[in-house]
């Protein structure tokens, strides 16, 4: 499935992406504040995007000016409540500031809410960046609670991790 925005086009990975990826994913920038390791090299990039990134709800953002690039990714997977999913994202550094995952958000959430007929989406980040949670702020999500020395089992360590939510206010939900 491929969703359309303003300036986004999100859609499936595929294997041509893997230079691309490696490119972004390298960059621990990202990588740290997304919740796993920077990729070392374009095995690793080939791996996940064979693996983790053919599961349902994972999706590349590229631009639509130019579709076979991607910026970064965005990802709608299981939460532990019924009717609910969590929400993960991250865009590659040269493109920050530029309002990119806010508009991916706001397509993703509404894919979840009228598409998929979720009743509750989870966001989180963790402590300090402020970025992703204005990215939140933006699309209406509010604090839900904080964890304190939450396991990041990627990162082989615990951090401060807060949580947002966001209520579908559709009735027919
Ligand atoms: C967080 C991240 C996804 C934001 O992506 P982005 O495309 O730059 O986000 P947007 O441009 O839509 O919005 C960013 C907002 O945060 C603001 N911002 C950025 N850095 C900030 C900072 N250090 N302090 C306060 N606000 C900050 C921007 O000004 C912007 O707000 P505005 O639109 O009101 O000006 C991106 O920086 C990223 O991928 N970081 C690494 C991985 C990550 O953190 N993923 C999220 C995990 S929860």
């Amino acid at each position: 499935m491929e969703i359309q925005t303003e300036r986004l086009v999100l859609r499936k990975f595929n294997e041509k992406d893997v230079d691309r990826l490696f490119e972004l994913a390298k960059n621990p920038n990202v990588a740290d504040t997304a919740g796993w390791p920077a990729h070392q090299n374009k095995e690793e990039s080939l791996n996940t995007i064979r693996t983790i990134f053919q599961e349902d709800g994972v999706f590349a953002i590229s631009l639509k000016d130019n579709p076979d690039e991607i910026i970064g990714a965005i990802s709608l997977k299981n939460s532990h409540e019924p009717h609910s999913k969590e929400i993960g994202y991250w865009v590659g550094e040269p493109y920050w500031n530029q309002g990119y995952a806010t508009e991916a958000l706001q397509a993703i959430i509404n894919h979840a809410f009228g598409y998929l007929h979720l009743r509750t989406l989870i966001a989180r980040y963790y402590d300090g960046n402020f970025g992703s949670q204005k990215v939140m702020e933006h699309n209406n999500f509010s604090f839900f609670k904080t964890v304190v020395d939450e396991p990041v089992l990627l990162l082989n360590t615990s951090k401060t991790i807060h949580y947002m939510k966001l209520e579908s206010q559709s009735d027919a939900n």
